[in-house]
């Protein structure tokens, strides 16, 4: 197990009604004066907005509203938040919605106290060593935004990158299950997959004597398959979306992933994927993972995970075969589980083109940035996981 530093300083509030916490968990902040950000319009349709606000106002802290974040949320917005924020004094930022709008959020609050070019956070030439604090209202269990160190924007050309800092992870986030009642399946399907990919990415990983979190990982990914389908079936099943819920958040606030070196190629692959083709980042890597796994079974040393994998997972039989063929069994099955669920598990489906994989490559650019401590992604490799892609 590798040395760690673990600090999680968000603190949750989670269960029915959380979202009625918002003015109580600012004020304990000392916020006077919040800017509520939130998307195109889902919590605006729900009254969910219009709740958090009055919570905010009962608390006697003012508001000012900056809405239209879209998935796979655009530069253009950060700024003029950053330059709202700053106009407006506020001294919190509260994001009401998901992985976007929360990313947006953190954008704003590290642009806030700024003077420089935001998009340089993005480019990692520079990293924000203070930010307004940050709260949140999770409207979509997926990305883990609520609780991680990640902002990802994309800037209006397609380029999409991410900052890393621990000045904008969330101070609060509240959590209701409730409010992803109303998310259409696909949504909570491609969520889901995103959860999916967190644990994964930090499962592979060359790091040794981690059977702890191995496990964790594993018990995870076990909890989502079990838990998926049943809210698809019925999504106001609170049980089922609570554990999504709470599963989105570990998946990727590192409490699996601590002592581990980790992958994050197939994020890399991914990003460019919903940079150039504005999908759904899940579904993206419902296509990208299954990909980068055979791959890494077939050329890269990936077979005694992937076996472990299928085996502790996907119930294949320990005894079936050899290392690969039971690898490559539980490719097949997870595969066969995203399909289930509504996802694309290849470019067709998702809608990407093979003609394009040069393009992806050059905006991946391998050769300026290390991309995968399990499996380094060159410009050989990326093309080839991008070329399985394209297989049905
Ligand atoms: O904008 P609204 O109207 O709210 O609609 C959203 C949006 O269309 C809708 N939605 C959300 N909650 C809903 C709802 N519709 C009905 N009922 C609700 N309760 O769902 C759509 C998707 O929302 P979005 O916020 O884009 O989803 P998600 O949470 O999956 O976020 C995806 C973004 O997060 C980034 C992704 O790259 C992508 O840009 N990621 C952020 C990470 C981080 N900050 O740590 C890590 C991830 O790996 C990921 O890269
Ligand atoms: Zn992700």
């Amino acid at each position: 197990m590798e040395s760690f530093t673990f600090h999680v300083p968000t603190k949750f509030v989670f269960g029915r009604g959380a979202e009625g916490k918002a003015g109580e968990e600012a004020k304990a902040l000392g916020a006077r004066r919040a800017l509520v950000h939130y998307g195109s319009g889902s919590c605006v349709r729900s009254g969910l907005l219009a709740r958090v606000e009055a919570s905010l106002r009962d608390a006697g802290i003012e508001t000012v509203a900056l809405g239209g974040v879209v998935p796979n949320p655009r530069l253009g917005l950060v700024k003029e938040g950053a330059a709202l924020a700053r106009k407006e004094r506020v001294d919190l930022v509260l994001a009401v919605g998901g992985g976007s709008v929360i990313d947006s959020a953190k954008g704003i609050a590290a642009g806030a106290l700024d003077e420089g070019e935001i998009w340089d956070f993005y480019e990692r030439t520079r990293v924000p060593q203070k930010a307004l604090p940050v709260g949140c209202v999770l409207t979509i269990a997926a990305a883990g935004s609520e609780s991680s160190w990640a902002s990802v924007v994309t800037r209006e050309d397609g380029r999409k990158r991410s900052l890393h800092a621990e000045a904008v992870k969330p101070k609060f986030a509240l959590l209701n299950p409730e409010l992803t009642f109303t998310l259409p399946p696909f949504q909570t399907a491609s969520g889901a997959a995103d959860m999916m990919a967190h644990v994964l990415e930090r499962y592979y990983s060359p790091s040794a004597g981690v059977d702890l979190t191995d496990r964790l990982c594993e018990g995870i990914l076990l909890s989502i398959l079990e838990n998926l389908p049943r809210a698809l079936k019925d999504p106001a099943d609170y049980d089922a979306r609570a554990n999504l819920m709470w599963a989105g958040t570990i998946a990727h606030n590192n409490t699996c992933g601590i002592g581990r070196v980790q992958d994050w190629g197939s994020h890399a692959l991914e990003h460019e994927l919903s940079g150039l083709y504005d999908c759904a980042h899940g579904a993206g890597l419902a296509v990208v993972f299954p990909a980068w796994m055979r791959y890494a079974v077939e050329h890269a040393g990936g077979a005694a995970r992937t076996a472990q994998l299928a085996v502790r997972v996907f119930g294949v039989d320990p005894r079936a075969g050899t290392e690969s063929g039971r690898a490559l069994e539980g490719i097949a099955r997870f595969k066969a589980f995203l399909e289930s669920c509504g996802l694309p598990t290849s470019f067709k489906a998702l809608g990407a083109k093979r003609e394009d994989i040069p393009r992806l490559v050059d905006m991946l650019e391998p050769e300026r940035r290390t991309i995968g401590q399990f499996l380094r992604l060159d410009r050989q490799t990326a093309t080839a996981v991008y070329e399985l892609c394209c297989q049905d």
